[in-house]
């Protein structure tokens, strides 16, 4: 319970034996008391006259006697005009401290077995090339967000959806077969997904070097894409994989096995993994099946082609293609057959589609059809829309060969952090310092992507990112990693703070920012933000640093004291370690 809480709950029963009326906790909210008055907290009476009849001064005077004499945590008051200024019984503190350091993990929920089940999707590459820059913001949200849902107390799947067949996987394949004389990730020494990602970009060179050819005969570009020979051969090709064709069928296994490979390979360099993943091509057909029925029950209509349609009009929306003509699935069909499967598998109440901006149409067409075909979770399906990320450079545009590969962003990260840090490695063992800069680099990634508004646009500035003194995840690894040098040369560490110490002023500051984390954390979980957890890290940090530059700690000389700083600053890094965790960041124990 946070100092502000105890005092609403205060004036609350205050206003109700005072004055026999019921206010709400969370209508009284105390302020920071001004900096020219005494005392930590403000109330201001003015809402309450109406109920106490009797002037600001008085009304605020009787409050403040009564808090003074009913509530431990208040030891006296002074008022100034409407203004109730509250000092802290300064044990109050010390009492929070030893409460927080009793807390095992403090600010996290643990869920019960009924706890409502939420499924999180993130990642959901294609599987016709490697992961870029936008797969990691999307990694990075995804995985943070269900981490903070599961701090939350909700029960938490991970989910992937793999876009593993459909004309951009043929159009790789295709190329494979043709210019690829057999080469394999081994042969090549290629991560398979980047091999993979090199054939698509082989397609489509020689695709618009066909295209050109055609011009050049004569050909509009619309004649000579429909002419296009290439083209033709791999449509034939999907329409090979769609009847099942046992050897485009082996190859496409072969294939995307590489890609799963190199994807598993990424995933685990970022820290994120998955409860469970699905394949569409485990899902489309479904899809097919749960449109076909909903013509039958009137949700869906066919027209004179044969194609399959969503009428949305009377929600605001369009007319929804489902099916083609010739009975192939569109990108929607595989949605809807895919939330089949997973509400198969969980009984989910709330799901989570961790999708970038460009796809906020399709997710409004979606919940509203989901809704319509009855999944009790349709409705309020939440899509978390997140922003385009680009590096300073240059745009970053797929297929293009201009985007910023995310196998190689990780390693740029991590050398950058041996550079940045090359001093500080010096007395460390060569396993040691590589572990660092991993945690580093990656953490400098990190923290960079997730200490903004998911929504808006953002440039990726790597220089920035890992700066030591800005607001960046290595500061905050540093911190972290500064106290725990000084717990450790303190050696043994008391459990408990004698209670009858009496902090001052920035210390008591810094017990109440760490007694704020849960609801930090709660407010991250109600609003789906690791922004806030990043900037409650920062703030966090920040103030820890002010604290250590103005008291001395294993110096200080008073015994009470300095256990009183020891456990504070024990108690800093642990929050500071849970609450990066919630950001997928760890922590370094020394650098
Ligand atoms: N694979 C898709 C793409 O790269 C994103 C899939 C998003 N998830 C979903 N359930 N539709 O555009």
């Amino acid at each position: 319970m946070t100092i502000e809480s105890i005092i609403s709950e205060g004036v609350s029963k205050a206003l109700k034996a005072l004055y026999g009326v019921e206010v709400e906790e969370r209508d009284i909210v105390p302020q920071a008391t001004r900096k020219d008055f005494e005392g930590n907290f403000t109330v201001v009476v003015f809402p309450f006259l109406k109920a106490s009849h009797k002037s600001p001064e008085a009304t605020a005077e009787e409050i403040g006697r009564w808090l003074q004499e009913n509530e431990d945590a208040i030891e006296k008051f002074n008022v100034v005009k409407g203004f109730l200024n509250l000092v802290v019984n300064p044990h109050f503190w010390t009492k929070l401290l030893n409460e927080i350091s009793q807390a095992k993990d403090y600010g996290f929920k643990t869920a019960p077995k009924d706890a409502p089940l939420v499924m999180v999707e993130y990642s959901s590459p294609n599987t016709n090339k490697p992961l870029h820059l936008g797969h990691v913001r999307n990694n990075l949200l995804g995985y943070s967000l269900a981490k903070i849902l599961e701090a939350n107390g909700f029960r938490v799947v991970k989910t992937n959806i793999v876009n593993d067949r459909g004309i951009h996987i043929c159009k790789s394949m295709l190329a494979w077969k043709k210019w690829g004389g057999g080469e394999t990730p081994e042969t090549s020494g290629k991560k398979g997904d980047h091999l993979i990602g090199d054939y698509y970009v082989e397609f489509d060179k020689h695709y618009k070097e066909e295209l050109k050819a055609l011009e050049n005969e004569g050909l509009s570009t619309e004649e000579a894409e429909a002419q296009s020979s290439l083209m033709a051969e791999a449509r034939e090709m999907l329409r090979k994989w769609e009847k099942g064709d046992p050897e485009v069928r082996d190859l496409w296994q072969t294939m995307n096995g590489w890609v799963y490979a190199g994807f598993d390979e990424t995933y685990k360099r970022l820290g994120v993994d998955f409860d469970k993943i699905y394949y569409e091509s485990d899902t489309y057909l479904e899809g097919k099946d749960l449109v076909l029925g909903g013509i039958d029950s009137g949700i869906m209509y066919r027209k004179d082609d044969g194609s399959v349609w969503a009428d949305l009009t009377s929600d605001g929306l369009d007319h929804k293609l489902l099916l083609r003509s010739d009975g192939t699935s569109v990108y929607m069909t595989q949605d809807i057959g895919t939330a089949k499967l997973r509400y198969q598998d969980f009984p989910i109440d709330k799901m989570i589609y961790v999708v970038g901006n460009e796809q906020n149409y399709h997710f409004q067409v979606l919940s509203l059809i989901l809704d319509k075909l009855g999944f009790k979770w349709g409705k309020d399906l939440v899509h978390f829309s997140y922003g385009m990320v680009e590096l300073p450079e240059g745009k970053m545009k797929s297929r293009e060969g201009t985007v910023v590969d995310a196998d190689d962003l990780i390693d740029r990260m991590i050398s950058s952090a041996k550079d940045a840090s090359a001093e500080r490695f010096a007395d460390m063992a060569p396993e040691e310092s590589e572990e660092v800069a991993r945690m580093v680099g990656l953490g400098a990634l990190k923290y960079f992507l997730l200490k903004v508004d998911p929504k808006k646009n953002m440039l990726f500035n790597p220089k920035e990112s890992i700066d030591f003194n800005g607001n960046t995840g290595p500061f905050l690894q540093y911190t972290y990693a500064r106290i725990r040098s000084v717990v450790r040369r303190a050696g043994h560490l008391p459990e408990e703070v004698d209670p009858s110490v009496t902090p001052n002023e920035k210390e008591s500051a810094l017990i109440q920012r760490i007694a704020d984390f849960p609801a930090v954390v709660e407010e991250a979980g109600k609003t789906y933000s690791p922004a806030l957890i990043a900037n409650y890290c920062y703030e966090l940090a920040k103030e820890y640093n002010q604290f250590y530059h103005d008291y001395p700690i294993l110096k200080e000389e008073n015994k009470e004291i300095r256990d009183l700083r020891l456990v504070l600053s024990r108690e800093v890094g642990r929050i500071l370690k849970n609450a990066a965790s919630l950001l997928g960041m760890e922590m370094p124990e020394r650098m």
